[in-house]
């Protein structure tokens, strides 16, 4: 891909926690971080000059994660905390929320209404991924971050919940994946919206 030539990133990479669902999936990379500094150098390099990254990411690695953004250029400008109405885990605290960060490659403008950086967690059920992402949660930010017809990059783009979320919001959506069978299942997604979305 052409340096400079993506509007806006949406990415939920694997969190660094060893990650493995009730029923024993894991996610891949979860277990290792060495992908972290190459792929936020990479993503900084393809984004256009004044434009946005969201990067979910886990907590309990937000030391390496900012490390990786920081190196490769990137300013936090901005945290969205997703409240969910359940626990996902208990240990010393209930897990009830996810989180992201707002990134931001030079100086892009400031939006009209800015979206509220507390938001409410929508629950897929994992049917399609471990850990799928709701189009509710994505859709919000694409209008928000990224031009319509613009090009919305997801580098981790698991079942592919961004990818049709940016087709549904008029958007262009480019995603990769390593893991075959979740390519797949975002390639039947894509390529069946409207029915399978
Ligand atoms: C947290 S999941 C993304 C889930 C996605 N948001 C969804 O709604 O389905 C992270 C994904 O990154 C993928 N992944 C891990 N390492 C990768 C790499 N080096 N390149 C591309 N994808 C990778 C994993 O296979 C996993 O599907």
């Amino acid at each position: 891909m052409a340096s400079g030539s993506v509007d806006f990133i949406l990415t939920d990479p694997p969190y660094l926690c060893r990650y493995k669902s009730r029923s024993g999936q894991t996610i891949a990379n979860d277990d290792r971080d060495g992908w972290l500094e190459p792929a936020f150098a990479e993503m900084y390099q393809l984004l256009k000059p004044d434009s946005f990254c969201v990067s979910f990411y886990g907590w309990n690695a937000a030391d390496k994660f900012i490390a990786a953004w920081r190196k490769a250029g990137f300013q936090m400008v901005g945290h969205i905390v997703f409240r969910k109405s359940y626990a996902s885990a208990s240990r010393f605290l209930e897990s009830r929320h996810e989180q992201a960060y707002l990134l931001a490659k030079g100086r892009p403008a400031l939006p009209a209404s800015p979206l509220p950086d507390v938001m409410d967690w929508h629950y897929t059920g994992n049917r399609l991924h471990p850990t799928q992402k709701s189009i509710n949660n994505l859709r919000p930010l694409i209008h928000a971050f990224c031009r319509e017809g613009g090009i919305v990059l997801d580098p981790f783009c698991g079942s592919g919940s961004t990818l049709v979320a940016a087709r549904g919001a008029g958007r262009v959506g480019i995603g990769i994946e390593l893991d075959e069978r979740h390519q797949a299942t975002a390639a039947f997604r894509v390529n069946t919206l409207g029915v399978a979305a």
